[in-house]
């Protein structure tokens, strides 16, 4: 806390209130408003939590100014560059590099817990074919709050750890399970032998009638996404996790939450929302149409992609993901080159429009990566699923922050009420005609 107030004067009473400041280690200073109400009576209104630090976190920083991404210190950069997604995984749960022996006790740990029990696969019977994969993962993780009870005392550090390999070790499998169901394919089962993605891509593609390689370009690209797509501090699904885990709640159930909260075309749908988009555009001749769609104010569409409430600067992770994008297509020697070179145009026209420009809206996470996924064979459908399974560390992770935390509360925000004023029941032949 710094020494440092700020005063507000109540107009009514012309009272003094002191607000105290509380440092960060990086970022902007926050006004603490936990004794406001107490004091003055008045609530904060913050629609969509613009100006509001919702807790105290150590796991992740974000500077939407200046387009930085800190995991637990690192630069995102550097992660993407030297690590893979289960060392960033074991940094992000318990905040400092592994040394080997760490970080082969966790690997080990996460390639043994990857299997489903056999009840919890059947469930996938009940969904029919063409249901969103999403629903489906949510649905399954959920469910898995009916399994594992005599392992999941939110207040035993060590359940918590079981948890937290046992969520992110079989959400790839879940994923997989999904898929295949929608192709009517019989499931595969883990291959523990096999990396983290490899496994998922083993899962995922290979059919008991032929013989599969994992291609290990493949592999490396999507722990790289991974990497990137792990943790971004207190986003939309990110609190969700919080929110329902706050109340004590069964950690899968805050997970399926968490998962809930990711599909929408505002966050973690945006991948799939950018392809469809492309495909719409079609061609670079084309661009120009759907760029004044986007500025104008009565037309609902918007460049998917595009913008986010943080950052107002590039998405770093977008600048990674675009020269993953050069690299990826020619090595996988993709056909998809031709979407590709039509969002790069697309950015180029809206980076130089000024409609973009004064609202500060760049590429973020989404604009690329669906890209990626087509180009190593992921259907459209699963483009969120993948962010999910990567998201996984980062909902897990802050979930038993908030937990081991004495100082949690249940959250509980209050409102602005615009609603009539108090009023008298009437009997039904009393009420007047709706105008
Ligand atoms: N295309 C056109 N205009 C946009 C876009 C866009 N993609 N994004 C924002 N704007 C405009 C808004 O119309 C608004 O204009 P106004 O001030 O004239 O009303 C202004 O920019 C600010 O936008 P808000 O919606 O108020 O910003 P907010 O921070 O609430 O929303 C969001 C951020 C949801 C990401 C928004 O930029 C958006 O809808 N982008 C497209 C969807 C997307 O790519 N989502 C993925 C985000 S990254 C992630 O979650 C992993």
């Amino acid at each position: 806390m710094s020494d440092e107030r700020y005063s507000l004067i109540d107009p009514t009473s012309a009272r003094r209130l002191e607000l105290p400041v509380l440092e960060p280690t990086l970022g902007p200073n926050v006004l603490s408003l936990a004794g406001l109400y107490s004091h003055s009576g008045v609530f904060t209104y913050d629609p969509g939590f613009g100006a509001t630090a919702s807790c105290t976190s150590n796991i992740t920083y974000v500077d939407g100014e200046k387009g930085i991404l800190l995991y637990r210190g690192y630069p995102i950069e550097q992660l993407a560059e030297h690590s893979t997604f289960i060392e960033v995984a074991y940094l992000l749960l318990h905040g400092e590099l592994p040394t080997a022996e760490q970080l082969q006790a966790f690997d080990h740990s996460i390639r043994t817990h990857t299997m489903l029990n056999e009840s919890l696969l059947r469930f996938f019977n009940g969904f029919h074919h063409n249901a969103h994969p999403m629903a489906m993962v949510s649905g399954v993780v959920a469910s898995m709050s009916a399994f594992y009870h005599d392992t999941t005392d939110i207040q035993m550090e060590h359940d918590r750890d079981v948890f937290a390999h046992r969520i992110i070790a079989k959400i790839p499998t879940i994923a997989a399970a999904a898929y295949k169901h929608s192709k009517g394919q019989p499931f595969v089962y883990p291959l523990n032998r096999l990396d983290y993605c490899s496994n998922m891509l083993h899962m995922f593609f290979s059919v008991p009638s032929d013989s599969y390689e994992v291609d290990p370009v493949a592999a490396q690209a999507l722990d790289l996404l991974f990497i990137l797509h792990a943790d971004h501090e207190q986003n939309c699904s990110t609190s969700t996790v919080r929110l329902a885990g706050s109340s004590g709640t069964n950690p899968y159930a805050a997970i399926a939450a968490g998962i809930s909260a990711l599909w929408g075309p505002a966050h973690g749908g945006a991948n799939e929302a950018v392809i469809n988009m492309l495909e719409e555009i079609g061609s670079a001749k084309h661009i120009g149409k759907y760029i004044a769609r986007a500025k104008d104010r009565n037309d609902p569409f918007r460049l998917m992609g595009f913008g986010h409430r943080v950052y107002k600067n590039y998405d770093p992770r977008a600048t990674i993901i675009r020269k993953m994008c050069h690299r990826l297509l020619e090595q996988l020697k993709a056909s998809d080159t031709p979407l590709f070179e039509l969002a790069l145009r697309l950015e180029e026209v809206a980076l130089r429009d000024d409609y973009f420009i004064e609202k500060n809206l760049y590429p973020n996470v989404d604009f690329y990566s669906g890209i990626i996924y087509r180009a190593l064979g992921i259907p459209k459908s699963m483009f969120t699923v993948m962010f999910a399974i990567a998201r996984c560390v980062g909902w897990v992770t802050h979930w038993r922050e908030m937990v081991a935390d004495p100082g949690t509360r249940i959250g509980r925000p209050r409102q602005l009420y615009v609603g009539p004023p108090s009023r008298n029941y009437r009997a039904i032949g009393e009420r007047e005609e709706a105008a």
